[in-house]
Parts: C-alpha cells; sequence; structure tokens
C-alpha cells in the first residue's frame, strides 16, 4: 500500500464522491442542531437526520463530508489501547432516496481500491444477518463468497443517532492485516475472520442502508425513501494506509504528540505513551468543542469538556507538568487543522483562555486532592472494604474539582468499585443544604465582640494579600481553622465581593504558603466580610498573612449580569414609566432576575422596545463611571435607590452615561460593551401587582439562543415528518421550510453584528414559533377534515350502522352513538346512510368528556308529514340540558348532561317509531 498523509486522504475521499456528483459539505459543529437528546456530533450523518426522515425539503439528493466527531463513552480508554480516541474525523458519503445499495457498494470498493490503494484481494466484507441481496451484489463486484461474513444485529445494524431517526442493517469492509496480528490461536485453534476480537481484520468502511425511523419509544417504521449512511473513520483508513498499529502514530496525531514533545520536555517512548496520548486525544477533543462554543460547566455537555480538561491534566503529572500547558497547545494545534478548519483560527484566543482559566482552577486543587484520594483509598482498604464511598467520592468531587468518573478510574487502579448511587445521593443532599445554614448563624458570631470592618479591595483587584481578623469554627472563634475543618475566615482588607444589592457572594481561594482555604461564598455582617469555606490544606491561624484570590471567571458573569440589571432598570424606567421601583434582585453568573412595581403585564412589544434599548446602550460602549459621596448630596444626583437597601452616610452613586444612574455597591464592567448582548427570556409575575423579568447577559445569550433554535428545529422537525406521515407526501405545502439557524451560524451572527444579533434572533424565534402554532392547527384541521371523510364514508361504520337497525312499519329507524365526532362529521354519516336508504330516519349522536351533540335526519318521503326531525331534537336535547332545533328532515343540537346521552337518543327513537306507527309527532 502506498503511504498517504492524513490530509491526502481526506482531499481523496472528498473528490472522488465529489466527482460522482455528490455535494460536499462542510463538517458542522460537535454540537448537534436541533437534537437535544444527543451530546455532541457523533457522526457524519448527524447533520442530515432531517434529510433522510425527509422532514424538510432536500437542497441536494447525494451529499458527501468529514465530519468531526465526538463519543466519550469509552473515555476512561483513552490512552491506554491504540485506537481509542475521544475526537475522531468521520468521512462518508450519503444518499436521501438517491442511490441504494448496488451503487453504494460500487462507491466503496471503487473508492477504497483503485483512489485510497487497499488491495482488493485483502478485503474482507460483513452483511447483515438476512442481507441475501447485499451479499450478491458483493460478489458480482468480485469479493468471492468465502471473504463474506453475515453478522448479527449487535454488529451490523446503525443507528439510530440520539433518541430517534433514520437507521437500518448494515453491511461493511474490513482490511486483513495478515494472521500474524491475530491471537496466536486465530487460524490454527479457531476460524478467524471479521468478528474475532483480535486484531487482524480491522473495519475501515461502514455502509448503512437506512430503511427505517425509530421513534422515541423505539418503534421502526418503514422510511418513505430508503437511503445511504457511509462512515468511514479518517484515523483509521490512515492507520491502515500508513501501516502502523496505533492511530497516534498516523502523521497529524503524531505532530500533536511532538508538540506535547515541546511543551513537556519529555520523549514519546513506552513508559510516557499513556500520557501523551490522553493529551494528545483530549487537546483535539476540547480545542474543537471549545471552538465550538461547548465550554466547560457543571453539567450536560460542558461538564463532559470539563472532564476531559482534568482528566488531561491528572495524566500531565506522569510527564511532571503541574503548570498550566494545555492553553499551549491551542496555537500549534490549530496551526494542524486550520486548513480543513478555518473557524478554528477565529476562536484560537477564546479557547486559549477557556483552558488556561480551567486549568488553574484545577490545578489549585489537584495536588491536594490526590493526597486525599490516596489517603481515602488506604482507608478502604484497612476496612476491607472493596468499595470506594459514595460520600468519599462527593468530598473530591465538592471540594478538590475531581470528576465522579475520574474519581472511579482512579479507584479503579486500586482494584475498588465506585458507589454511583452513593455519589449521587450526595449530590442530591447537597442540593438542598449547606449555604441557608451558613447564612442563618452568621449574626451570632460577633456576639459581645469588638471588630473592625473589613476593607473592600474588589473593585479594582481580584487578588490581595491581608492578615486573618477572625477564625471561626462551628460558630466558635478559634485561633486557627485546621485542614478538614469547613469554617469562616475574615480579614483585614478582600477582594471577594460579599452578597449583597442582589449579586452572590463571591468564590474563589485564600492561599498562605502550602496551606490553601476553599473559598465556597461570600456574605457580609454588618461592616465584616465572612468568608466561607473549607482548609483543603495547611492551617490558617488568626494574625497570619495570606493571600486572597477571587475565581475570575464567574465574577466576570457577574459583572456581566449586574450591569445588565442597571440597563434594565433603565430601560424599564424609560420606556415603562418613572414609577417603576426595584422590588427584588438576583444576580447570578449565569442570569438574573429582576422584580419592579408596574400594574399590567408588559405586551410583546413593550418587551422588544427595552431589550432594544439595553442592546443599544451596549453598542453605544458607555464609560460605566462611580462616585462615592455623602447620602444628601447622593440624592440630589437623583440616583435611583433601591427599595430595601440600607444606605450608609455616604453612598456609591453608579452612572453609566444618560443610560442609568443608581445607588449601587455592586461589582461592573468597566463599559457597558463589555456586556456583550442583553436578552429578556420570559415576563411573568411574582405576584402582589409587581412584575418580573427573567434575562440573560454576555455569552450565555449566545447559548441560550443556540438551546431556542435547537429547540426549535425539533419542533419543526417533528411537525414536518408527522405531517408527511399522517397526511401523505402530496401535503408537502404545508410542512415548515423556514430555514432554522444551527449552533455556528448563531455564533458567526453575534460575531458579525453584535448585540444587533439579539433582535434578529429573537424576531426569528417568536416567527418561528407562530409558524410552528399556524402550522399545526392547520395539519389538525386537515387531519380532522380527512377523518371525519374517512368516517363518513367508511364502510364498516356504515355497515355497523344498518346492522343495528329498528323497524317501523316499512322504515328502518338507525341509531348510533359514537365518540369524539364533531357535528360535521355525525352530519356526513347521516348523508351516506341518507344515500343508502330511501325509507328511514336516523338518530345520530357523539360524545365527548364535556358534551355531547345529536342529529336527527330523515328521508324526504317521511319529512314533515310523518316526522318532524326539529321537534325530535329538540325532546332529546331537553335531557341532555341542552338545546336543538332545525328542519324537518335535518335537525341538530346538543348538550353538557353526557350522562343521559342514551336516553336522549332513545326518546328520539321511540318518538320517531311512535310517529310512524300512527300517532304524528
Ligand atoms: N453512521 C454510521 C457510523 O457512524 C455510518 O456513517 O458508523
Amino acid at each position: 500500500m502506498k503511504y498517504k498523509k492524513v490530509a491526502e486522504i481526506r482531499n481523496i475521499f472528498l473528490n472522488y464522491f465529489k466527482e460522482k456528483g455528490h455535494t460536499v459539505v462542510p463538517s458542522s459543529s460537535l454540537l448537534p442542531a436541533g437534537d437535544p437528546t444527543l451530546l455532541f456530533t457523533t457522526a457524519g450523518m448527524v447533520q442530515f437526520k432531517p434529510y433522510f426522515t425527509g422532514a424538510v425539503e432536500l437542497p441536494y439528493t447525494k451529499a458527501t463530508s468529514a465530519q468531526k466527531c465526538l463519543r466519550t463513552t469509552d473515555l476512561e480508554n483513552v490512552g491506554k489501547t491504540e485506537r481509542h480516541c475521544t475526537f475522531f474525523e468521520m468521512l462518508g458519503n450519503f444518499s436521501f432516496g438517491d442511490y441504494f445499495k448496488e451503487e453504494a457498494i460500487e462507491y466503496s470498493l471503487d473508492c477504497s481500491v483503485n483512489y485510497l490503494g487497499f488491495p482488493k484481494e485483502k478485503i474482507w466484507i460483513t452483511v447483515f444477518e438476512n442481507d441475501d441481496e447485499a451479499e450478491r451484489i458483493w460478489i458480482s463486484k468480485g469479493i468471492p463468497p468465502e471473504r463474506i461474513t453475515r453478522l448479527g444485529k449487535k454488529d451490523n445494524f446503525w443507528g439510530p443517532a440520539g433518541d430517534s431517526g433514520a437507521c437500518g442493517p448494515c453491511s461493511e469492509l474490513y482490511l486483513d492485516r495478515g494472521p500474524e496480528k491475530g491471537f496466536p490461536e486465530c487460524g490454527t485453534k479457531k476460524e478467524c475472520k471479521p468478528g474475532c476480537d483480535c486484531d487482524r481484520f480491522l473495519e475501515f468502511w461502514n455502509i448503512v442502508f437506512n430503511q427505517f425511523n425509530q421513534d422515541t419509544e423505539g418503534n421502526l417504521h418503514p422510511l418513505k425513501q430508503t437511503g445511504i449512511d457511509t462512515g468511514s473513520g479518517l484515523e483509521r483508513v490512515a492507520l491502515l494506509l500508513q501501516e502502523v498499529d496505533s492511530v497516534y502514530d498516523t502523521d497529524e496525531l503524531r505532530g500533536i504528540i511532538s508538540e506535547v514533545e515541546k511543551v513537556s520536555g519529555k520523549k514519546y517512548a513506552e513508559e510516557t505513551k499513556v500520557p501523551f496520548r490522553v493529551i494528545t486525544d483530549h487537546i483535539r477533543s476540547v480545542l474543537f468543542s471549545v471552538g465550538d462554543g461547548i465550554f466547560p460547566d457543571r453539567t450536560g455537555r460542558g461538564y463532559v469538556i470539563r472532564r476531559l480538561i482534568r482528566r488531561a491534566v491528572l495524566f500531565a503529572r506522569k510527564l511532571e507538568l503541574r503548570e498550566p500547558f494545555l492553553h499551549k497547545l491551542v496555537a500549534p494545534v490549530v496551526s494542524i487543522y486550520k486548513e480543513r478548519y478555518p473557524e478554528l483560527e477565529n476562536h484560537a484566543a477564546s479557547v486559549e483562555r477557556t483552558l488556561l482559566a480551567e486549568e488553574e482552577l484545577f490545578l489549585k486543587t489537584l495536588e491536594i486532592g490526590l493526597e486525599k484520594i490516596e489517603a481515602l483509598v488506604a482507608k478502604t482498604v484497612a476496612s476491607g472494604s472493596k468499595t470506594f464511598s459514595g460520600k468519599d467520592s462527593f468530598l473530591l468531587y465538592g471540594t478538590y474539582g475531581f470528576p465522579a468518573e475520574m474519581t472511579e478510574e482512579i479507584v479503579a487502579e486500586h482494584g475498588l468499585s465506585f458507589d454511583k448511587e452513593g455519589f449521587s445521593e450526595e449530590l442530591e443532599k447537597d442540593r438542598q443544604s449547606s449555604r441557608e445554614t451558613w447564612k442563618a448563624n452568621r449574626s451570632a458570631l460577633f456576639t459581645g465582640t469588638k471588630v473592625d470592618k473589613t476593607e473592600f479591595l474588589g473593585y479594582s483587584r481580584l487578588e490581595a494579600e491581608a492578615p486573618i481578623t477572625f477564625a471561626f469554627f462551628e460558630n466558635k472563634s478559634v485561633d486557627s481553622l485546621r485542614e478538614g475543618q469547613s469554617g469562616v475566615l475574615t480579614f483585614r482588607a478582600t477582594p471577594f465581593y460579599p452578597e449583597g444589592g442582589g449579586q452572590q457572594g463571591d468564590t474563589g481561594f485564600v492561599k498562605k504558603g502550602s496551606s490553601l482555604f476553599k473559598v465556597l461564598d461570600t456574605q457580609k455582617e454588618n461592616d465584616v466580610i465572612l468568608h466561607y469555606g473549607i482548609v483543603l490544606n495547611g492551617s490558617f491561624t488568626v494574625g497570619e498573612s495570606a493571600v486572597l484570590e477571587v475565581e475570575k471567571e464567574r465574577r466576570e458573569k457577574l459583572k456581566s449580569h449586574h450591569s445588565g440589571t442597571h440597563l434594565l432598570n433603565g430601560a424599564l424606567r424609560k420606556i415603562l414609566g418613572t414609577h417603576v421601583m426595584q422590588k427584588g434582585s438576583v444576580v447570578s453568573p449565569d442570569y438574573l432576575r429582576f422584580d419592579f412595581s408596574h400594574p399590567s403585564p408588559m405586551t410583546g412589544e413593550e418587551i422588544r422596545r427595552i431589550e432594544s434599548w439595553v442592546n443599544e446602550s451596549i453598542a453605544l460602549s458607555i464609560p460605566v463611571e462611580t462616585k462615592v459621596l455623602p447620602i444628601e448630596e447622593a440624592k440630589k444626583t437623583g440616583a435611583v435607590a433601591a427599595f430595601d437597601e440600607k444606605y450608609g452616610d455616604s453612598v456609591r452613586v453608579l452612572q453609566m452615561g444618560d443610560r442609568s444612574l443608581e445607588f449601587c455597591g455592586g461589582t461592573h464592567v468597566g463599559n457597558t460593551r463589555d456586556i456583550g448582548y442583553f436578552y429578556i427570556k420570559k415576563e411573568s409575575s411574582p405576584g402582589a401587582g409587581n412584575r418580573r423579568v427573567e434575562a440573560v447577559a454576555g455569552p450565555a445569550v449566545i447559548e441560550t439562543f443556540q438551546n431556542r433554535f435547537a429547540e426549535l428545529t425539533e419542533s419543526v422537525q417533528n411537525l414536518n415528518l408527522k405531517i408527511k406521515e399522517d397526511l401523505g407526501p402530496e401535503s408537502a405545502s404545508l410542512t415548515i421550510q423556514t430555514h432554522v439557524p444551527g449552533p455556528e451560524e448563531i455564533r458567526s451572527l453575534f460575531r458579525a453584528k453584535g448585540s444587533d444579533a439579539v433582535r434578529e434572533l429573537r424576531e426569528l424565534s417568536e416567527k418561528l414559533f407562530f409558524e410552528i402554532e399556524e402550522t399545526q392547527s392547520k395539519f389538525l384541521k386537515e387531519k380532522k377534515n380527512r377523518e371525519s371523510k374517512d368516517f363518513e364514508n367508511n364502510p364498516t361504520v356504515i355497515q355497523s350502522v344498518l346492522a343495528n337497525a329498528e323497524s317501523a312499519g316499512t322504515t328502518k329507524v338507525l341509531k348510533a352513538i359514537f365518540d369524539s365526532k364533531d357535528a360535521k362529521a355525525l352530519k356526513g354519516l347521516s348523508d351516506s346512510l341518507k344515500v343508502r336508504e330511501k325509507d328511514m330516519v336516523a338518530v345520530l349522536a357523539s360524545r365527548n368528556e364535556e358534551d355531547a351533540s345529536i342529529i336527527v335526519t330523515c328521508s324526504q318521503n317521511l319529512a314533515g308529514k310523518v316526522v318532524h326531525c326539529g321537534d325530535l331534537v329538540k325532546f332529546a336535547c331537553e335531557l341532555l340540558e341542552g338545546k336543538g332545533g332545525g328542519k324537518p328532515d335535518m335537525a341538530q343540537g346538543g348538550g353538557k348532561n353526557v350522562s343521559r346521552l342514551e336516553e336522549a337518543v332513545q326518546v328520539a327513537v321511540d318518538r320517531a317509531k311512535a310517529a310512524l306507527n300512527g300517532s304524528k309527532v
């Protein structure tokens, strides 16, 4: 085989399919658009999911792509094996109702043999257990039957990606790398072929014949149009063509390994290969993920990214890397990939910043956490237990930042299992408790003690050194706070902002030599600032000096939300009126909430104007200025004060040009442009004649829109599918074809338009929302129409009504009660009955939970002469406690007393019969 570089393989593949009439589609984001059930893009077909099911109009019927993918299911194996990666690129060709098995098989063989250079005689094939057709095609293309294996559902049935979507049987191409790669017993004691666990046969191309759409309950429905989805792992193909044993020995990954060598000063060798591979894989994953806007976080996708970063930092210790280093790999790795993924360069600076902050945060506690874990493992082993307790793993998680899965991996090395349930229980308990208990006790701390005011330094600094003034343990003043103890420290001065004016307290660290105190919350008691937390290492004694460091990234988010709150207050007063008074406010890193006096709900138009006014203020780049003034003087400035705040002799006045002037002790951005963007998520009432606005500011706005549009995409696709399934292909004109922007598009829009993007995206999301509602109701109406047509012409229904006919002389008296049919459907049915029966009276009724309706009709020979339908209906409706009436040959009515419907129908029937038998009604 001829050696080919990764870049060359990618190009050969894409060009081959381009030549065959496929549209070359760029890789989509790792954040899947419109599929909340899927954490990441895990395959090339993910961006095409709606094309397979036919939920949207097709822009092309054949496509090819090289897709960035992330799979973290086997994370603990990554680094320890030759081929596991979390990030990989998948080459693929796709057909949406275009070609099927024959061509897909032909293309895969032609491209592999004649373009990529795989020797045909070494290619083996697997097909799904009952797929005779696929086997026949392979044979016709020159693959002998003895090199074709049939495999079951576990191996040869693929999909769906996420909880629903296209799936189907598959057929795979394997390369025979020779018996020497197999287990010693392969070929002698046992027959070795694809499906064997050894390394002799390696799969390099998977063809999925998409035939089904799996719903969320797991049922398979035949797809209206069949499709092809192929996947060929680029790293895997490179390994084979470059004739190496490990994907980490292919050219691009080797390139990253050299960069890790430079950063660590260590050589990649047998004894160092695990950490090298872990770092190499994880830097790619986090670079591409953060580049796609998936930031490390406490939950969801962000949590997976945090785990990857922390795992890389953990393994890096084996290379004696104890300082932040991942961020240094960003630039060199970007230069390897930038040609194929040009967007990486735009994001490089933000990825570097994010990684550095995340590494610094974790490194602060890693060392101590590792010592702790060793002690806990020893304790567990000594106790004779084989399980590492949930309590211990929660301690490592909550205090030292060890992701639970990382602890699981570490304790497994010591032969211990991990108590997942116990961990979840601890997590739940913690959610319920902690902060509240601290707050409840704080006023008792200083009883009978003279204390000095803490000087607050945090407006201009996030780091400072200051002497410890008090230490509290279990609510009692102590000389020192020792390792493992949770308590309170106070200092002469501090950069930590204590919760106040709605803004949550800062978190961070206090250091003194190797002693470390983790600050979990900051509160205030009169003029003293209280740092609540836990001593992770060493001890802290009153009188000693320590270094205080605020968690920067969290503070930045708090600043955006606090300054956003001021502009919101300004906007409300400007647009709704100066009667607006602040009644309550929450400023958290993730969102802001603002309660204010206003008598009525805000209109959609008011919300839009308020939001635009705030975004306009951001775009104006107004400097944020503060002054500390004597209270009387401050009042004269006309600054807005919050009603529930106590103010001292002097107050701080915070001004944003002519847009906002408020009393405020909080921490803010230096210029309104630093807020970035502002978006109102919700307007509601907290009660008592007040209104409440929930909003986000800064990067949280982008994420909010990404989630919002993902939900909308999902609704559009589901609705479109339902329309097509229930009403058939001729209903395509009813489906929604409005373009819904994906995550990357949303980010680009913010990059290009700044805060103006908010208005545009709000309008688009509202428009789509209404379009979905409107289409939904049109669809339901049309469906009902069809159902009632189906109902009135349904031979089974007609037969059953006729079969139950009673007679009065020569006349048939028909009666029937149905569930949930409207008057139109009953009328339609009565018309069908009339066509069949020339001498009849019909009493037809329908009920649902709330009411019942009834129709009486008769053939022309009787109308007004023998029976009067209007009169019959009147009698029936009296029993239903409702009204009814109509013409001699047809009348209708209804009522609420559903329980008497049978009686009511019978009354009409009996009266009709009496009339037919002689006594006129
Ligand atoms: N979706 C299939 C896979 O991931 C083929 O692309 O293997």
